[in-house]
């Protein structure tokens, strides 16, 4: 059984058009001389049996309108970027479109969670070519978004790699060490940060 039904394939060609307008909205910003939006982009479609795993465990039926209403991550997105100023340049493009409105906000960049991790999650509701399970064209579906930096990145893949080693003993300690190590790569992000608009104001005031 395929949960996404008849949409399967909706998906993909969803995936396909939100890349190419996430490239879009980098490239006008290059254009108007602003620095890239992004370093990269990454997507996925939730897989079937992962989708019917996370249907089952917050008890909703087994079903498409579940795959594609009730869960918001069926299309999921990275936004990965240089800089924290980034996340909120991308949240303001995306505001900004008019092709999607954002729905959902969950700000763990200024509110970490306990075990360190952080990333601004968006759920959008995007507007797209294809036919929705309510029959409409276009076609509303949602996608969830994730815009972090390189350094929460590579801590969040560190950290989701660990979580599925259950072996490990000293489970305390590593997350303890883990969280440690989240707080110092934030604050790396906001020395960042100020190196960048420390090298700003010097080309404002020294123009080439
Ligand atoms: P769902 O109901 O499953 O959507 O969960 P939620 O809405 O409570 O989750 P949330 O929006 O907080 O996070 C969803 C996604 O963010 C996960 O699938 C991960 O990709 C990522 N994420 C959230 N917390 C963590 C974390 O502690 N570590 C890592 N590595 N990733 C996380
Ligand atoms: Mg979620």
């Amino acid at each position: 059984m395929n949960i996404y039904g008849r949409y399967d394939h909706s998906l993909y060609q969803i995936q396909q058009q939100l890349t190419e307008q996430l490239k879009q909205l980098n490239a006008q910003a290059i254009d108007e001389g602003q620095p890239k939006l992004y370093e990269h982009l990454n997507s996925r479609i939730k897989d079937n049996q992962s989708m019917i795993e996370k249907c089952q465990r917050k008890g909703y039926p087994v079903n498409t309108e579940s795959a594609l209403r009730r869960c918001h991550d069926a299309i999921g997105f990275r936004i990965v970027c240089n800089f924290i100023d980034d996340i909120y340049r991308n949240l303001k493009a995306l505001r900004q479109a008019d092709w999607c409105n954002i729905v959902e906000e969950k700000d763990y960049v200024t509110h970490a969670k306990p075990n360190g991790y952080r990333s601004y999650h968006v759920i959008i509701d995007l507007v797209t070519g294809e036919r929705d399970i309510d029959n409409q064209l276009p076609g509303h579906y949602y996608v969830e978004i994730q815009l972090r930096t390189i350094a929460m990145d590579s801590w969040a893949s560190l950290e989701h790699e660990l979580k599925y080693k259950h072996n490990i003993s000293d489970t305390q300690r590593i997350g303890k060490e883990l969280k440690k190590c989240a707080n110092q790569l934030a604050s790396c992000d906001i020395q960042m940060q100020t190196i960048r608009q420390l090298i700003h104001e010097n080309d404002e005031e020294d123009p080439q």
